[in-house]
């Protein structure tokens, strides 16, 4: 039977204090809704439909690229009302899978087993065992363990308040079930709301089994409600993501100063040295070394890299055996062939530098094609922008520009050429010859320092 994924998104958040709906905050990275529609949209055979309400049209502007189909729940009156959106657009012989798109955690490996586990005409539903059940649905059963009921926190008793396994709010029951017992769902219970929860009640009094299924980790299931719980699923994470690259051999000297936001593919013997943040698609090769505070993000590193302390570096492919930093910034566009080195304070953007050229100190090398085995002198600057159009600095292969250049683009230095340090290079310097461009030296041997004036009496 096909798989109708309905999540649920259509709450405020009121407890999150944000002008931004509750499903657009991030997790490392990502909108949480994004992240439950990635882990249902891993399941065979699914379609899934979002349930959306306050600030929705900002929620699917905002997710446009996502493979589901919008349904609006115009009041929110509660998680039974929020699913009844949801049948007219459920095909009838399918079973609903019900997620929530504040719990981002929630893995397809869970919800595969629920599929597995829950026959046909039968009610799953994922509980878990946590340490402060507060605010949640508690799980009722019987002598015979069977559930019975969920109650809610606020409908509870003193005695139910006690129970420490909760409902997750996830559920797999068939839609014809669904279509006879949600318009039956009444909203008598202190929040005044139609309770998707009591479709446990018309269960029991139909002898549907209910079969539940524990997740090997609360953590899973764990909502976002507020500020602080965003905080702790964040670390929760990004711990487990540290906890999976330590297994496949990468050393981290600090697993909880290391955030991935994005994809992160390591080969061996790659260390990060403490508060490495990794944005969009990182790949690194074999025997790297990434400095401490570094941001990799969409980058492409071969073997034997070596990233110093404090470097920034974004939209970059950096080939084997370069060297990078400290506080080197690598801007979009560049490409560094290898055994290239980067110094400190320097920025490169848009540029190309091949074979064992250096740039080691202080730098702006924009829009530039270098060639191999250049060095670039401290202080150089390509001057590629007129105020109005960039230009485009070349330099051939061997070339020495000498320190506190700068290079008036568009400008084609020659293979083997030097530039004398201090020059202002505004037309294109000949290969292997000298060019500078600077006033002669001159000294004044009649000069005398000034001295200081005795105080008049
Ligand atoms: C719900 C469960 C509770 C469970 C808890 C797990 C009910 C009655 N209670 O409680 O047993 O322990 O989740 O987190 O189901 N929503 C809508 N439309 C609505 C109401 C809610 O889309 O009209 C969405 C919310 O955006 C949220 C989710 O449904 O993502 C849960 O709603 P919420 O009001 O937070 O339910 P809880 O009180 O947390
Ligand atoms: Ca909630």
């Amino acid at each position: 039977m096909t798989i109708t994924v309905v999540i649920l998104a259509a709450g405020q958040g009121k407890r999150m204090h944000s002008t931004i709906p509750k499903v657009l905050h991030r997790l490392a990275g990502r909108p949480l809704l994004e992240h439950v529609v990635n882990s249902a949209e891993r399941l065979p055979d699914q379609n899934t439909i979002v349930i959306y309400g306050h600030q929705g049209q900002e929620i699917r502007d905002q997710l446009a690229h996502l493979p589901v189909q919008w349904v609006e729940q115009t009041e929110q009156l509660g998680t039974g009302h929020a699913v009844m959106q949801a049948l007219p657009h459920t095909h009838a012989h399918s079973r609903v899978l019900i997620l929530y798109g504040d719990v981002p955690l929630i893995t397809t490996d869970t919800l595969e087993q629920l599929i597995a586990q829950t026959p046909e005409q039968a009610l799953g539903i994922i509980t878990a065992h946590v340490p402060n059940p507060f605010g949640l649905g508690r799980i009722i059963r019987n002598s015979k363990n069977g559930i019975t009921a969920i109650v809610e926190e606020k409908d509870a008793t003193e005695k139910q308040r006690t129970i420490n396994e909760i409902n997750t709010g996830i559920y797999l029951v068939a839609a014809e079930h669904l279509q006879k017992w949600l318009p039956q769902l009444k909203n008598h219970n202190v929040q005044k709301e139609f309770y998707l929860t009591d479709i446990i009640q018309f269960a029991v009094s139909e002898n549907i089994p209910i079969i539940s299924h524990e997740p090997r980790s609360y953590t899973e299931t764990l909502g976002v409600n507020d500020c602080a719980q965003l905080a702790l699923l964040e670390r929760t994470y990004q711990r487990h993501m540290a906890d999976k690259l330590m297994h496949q051999g990468v050393t981290l000297y600090d697993p909880n100063r290391f955030d991935v936001r994005g994809e992160l593919s390591v080969g061996h013997d790659v260390v990060f040295d403490v508060n490495v943040m990794i944005e969009g698609n990182v790949t690194i090769g074999n025997h790297c070394y990434i400095g401490p505070n570094t941001l990799l993000s969409n980058v492409t590193l071969g073997d034997h890299v070596d990233i110093k302390a404090n470097s920034v570096i974004d939209g970059a492919t950096i080939h084997d055996h370069c060297v990078i930093g400290p506080f080197a910034r690598i801007r979009p566009g560049t490409e560094l062939a290898d055994h290239v080195h980067i110094g400190n304070f320097v920025e490169i953007k848009k540029s190309r530098i091949n074979s064992a050229s250096k740039v080691s100190h202080l730098t702006y090398i924009g829009d530039s094609d270098i060639g191999q085995s250049v060095n670039v002198g401290a202080g150089t600057i390509t001057c590629n922008y007129d105020g109005i159009n960039k230009h485009k600095t070349t330099i051939g292969d061997r070339v020495f520009i000498g320190s506190n250049t700068s290079l008036v683009a568009p400008i084609t230095i020659g293979d083997d050429a030097t530039i004398g340090a201090g020059s202002t290079i505004t037309k294109n310097a000949p290969a292997a010859q000298l060019t500078l461009c600077r006033t002669e030296q001159r000294s004044i041997p009649s000069w005398q320092r000034p001295t200081k004036k005795e105080k008049e009496l």
